[in-house]
């Protein structure tokens, strides 16, 4: 399936963060995760967020919010969030393979939505609507705030 452009731009945001953390194998582990977690609060946060404000309520207006879709997405977030606060916490070595499954579930929650999410957003919701509903996405992406204060 080709993507709408507003689900493009998504997965492209997608495809820079994993190259981003592609890059960081290089930096030491704590250097790596500090750059892991500027990333985390700068962008990553506030796509979910968009994704949760906006695109997961308006798919839920046209099936049930308890669509294995909705669930699984919503379940994904929670455990990005949870290992991105216990990377925030971890110290040591630990750090190392905390920002290392972080980085693994990031991957593979980008390849479910880019393979079921997406498809599942333009299919019920339509292109046009998708385009209609890209500056309130842009909105929620940019309001984030600076990242001490998503901490
Ligand atoms: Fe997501």
């Amino acid at each position: 399936m080709t993507l709408c452009p507003e689900l493009r731009r998504l997965a492209g945001e997608h495809a820079r963060w994993l190259a981003k953390i592609a890059d960081l194998g290089a930096a030491d582990a704590t250097r790596s995760a500090e750059r892991l977690l500027d990333l985390w609060d700068a962008e990553i946060l506030p796509h979910c967020r968009g994704e949760e404000d906006v695109l997961l309520p308006e798919l839920a207006r046209r099936v049930s919010e308890a669509d294995a879709v909705i669930v699984f997405t919503l379940g994904d977030h929670v455990v990005l969030r949870r290992l991105a606060r216990e990377l925030r916490a971890a110290a040591g070595p630990a750090r190392g393979a905390v920002a290392a499954s972080l980085a693994r579930k990031l991957e593979e929650h980008a390849a479910f939505e880019e393979r079921t999410l997406f498809p599942a957003l333009q299919e019920t919701l339509g292109c046009a609507r998708l385009a209609e509903l890209a500056a309130e996405l842009a909105r929620r992406a940019g309001s984030a705030g600076p990242r001490r204060a998503a901490r």
